[in-house]
């Protein structure tokens, strides 16, 4: 068992819902292990510029049910430098934080392998981002969340289509992932799903286009036509060929970062709880440089390489 007497707790990259049911439990979990939980503002930002608070029980009151981060977010430029780096460490030091345990995605888990080579606490991460696009993780904090989101958008967007006989090409989040359009496009009763693991058939969606009714068609923004927008100027110029006055019968939809906001799932704070106080029971084990992930619904450690 070593011997943790401080941690501190952070939230980087792009926010996602159930961060702030992380942060909760991280903090209401350490003091019930007799540690002192600090918060780092603004990332990996912050850590840099000290923004660094203790927390308390009630700092996290009332915080499970909202998205968004209360300890903020960022994509620091400065963290990627040495320099910044060290300060980050000489900040940690001076109040004499023993583990770090960081909420975010790929590129925070990149931060952490590069802030092993200033820092020697302890290093852990929890994948927190909608994209579900980490590898050691069956899921991620914030997706089911976003999938939600989307679908109930989707709902709306099929009353509005019904009504006109009209199709919309929904466009969602996901980078270069395309889990959210899958299951949203499952979800959601989708015709035809356009993601950058699968090769579009733009020929088919334009089938569907030209047949009566309405119909959902989900594009992943990181699919290989290149978004909602993109795929639509192609589809209209095929759609209209040889027609004067073409009025196609489909819209564009971009739902963008409303995937990113609102409560998070039970499902979401469940999976936030469980990693939170997961990650304080490894650290106590002297675990570093690893992250926190659920396989086959068992919680799992695994190197962040
Ligand atoms: O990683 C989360 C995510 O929302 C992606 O789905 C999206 O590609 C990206 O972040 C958007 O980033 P930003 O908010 O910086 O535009």
């Amino acid at each position: 068992m070593s011997q943790i007497k401080k941690i501190a707790v952070m939230t980087s990259g792009g926010d996602s819902p159930g961060m702030n049911a992380f942060i909760r439990a991280v903090v209401r979990y350490g003091i019930a292990k007799n540690i002192e939980v600090y918060g780092i503002y603004e990332g990996y930002q912050g850590l840099i510029e000290n923004r660094i608070k203790l927390m308390d029980f009630d700092s996290v009151c009332n915080i499970i049910q909202r998205g968004g981060t209360i300890l903020k977010s960022s994509r620091s430029q400065e963290f990627r430098e040495p320099e910044g780096r060290e300060k980050a460490a000489e900040n940690l030091k001076a109040i004499g934080i023993d583990a770090l345990i960081c909420c975010g995605g790929n590129g925070s888990y990149l931060g952490l392998e590069a802030f092993s080579q200033h820092w020697d606490g302890l290093l852990l991460g929890a994948p927190g981002t909608i994209d579900n696009d980490i590898q050691h993780t069956d899921y991620t904090i914030g997706y089911d969340t976003a999938v939600n989101t989307a679908v109930q958008a989707i709902d709306n967007l099929r009353d509005t289509g019904d009504s006109h006989n009209m199709s919309f090409i929904v466009e969602v989040m996901g980078r270069h992932c395309g889990d959210i359009a899958r299951q949203v496009g499952i979800a959601s009763g989708a015709i035809d799903v356009l993601m950058p693991e699968t090769k579009s058939d733009i020929e088919a969606v334009l089938h569907t286009l030209r047949s009566s009714g309405h119909n959902i068609i989900i594009v992943a923004e990181g699919d290989e036509t290149g978004g909602a927008i993109k795929l639509s100027e192609v589809l209209t110029k095929k759609y209209c060929e040889g027609h004067v006055d073409c009025k196609p019968n489909f819209r564009v939809c971009i739902l963008g970062h409303i995937q990113r906001g609102g409560r998070p799932t039970a499902r979401d704070r469940i999976l936030s709880v469980k990693m939170a106080e997961f990650l304080i029971d490894e650290a106590f084990k002297g675990e570093s440089l690893k992250a926190v992930g659920v396989k086959e619904d068992k919680l799992v450690l695994t190197a962040l390489k």
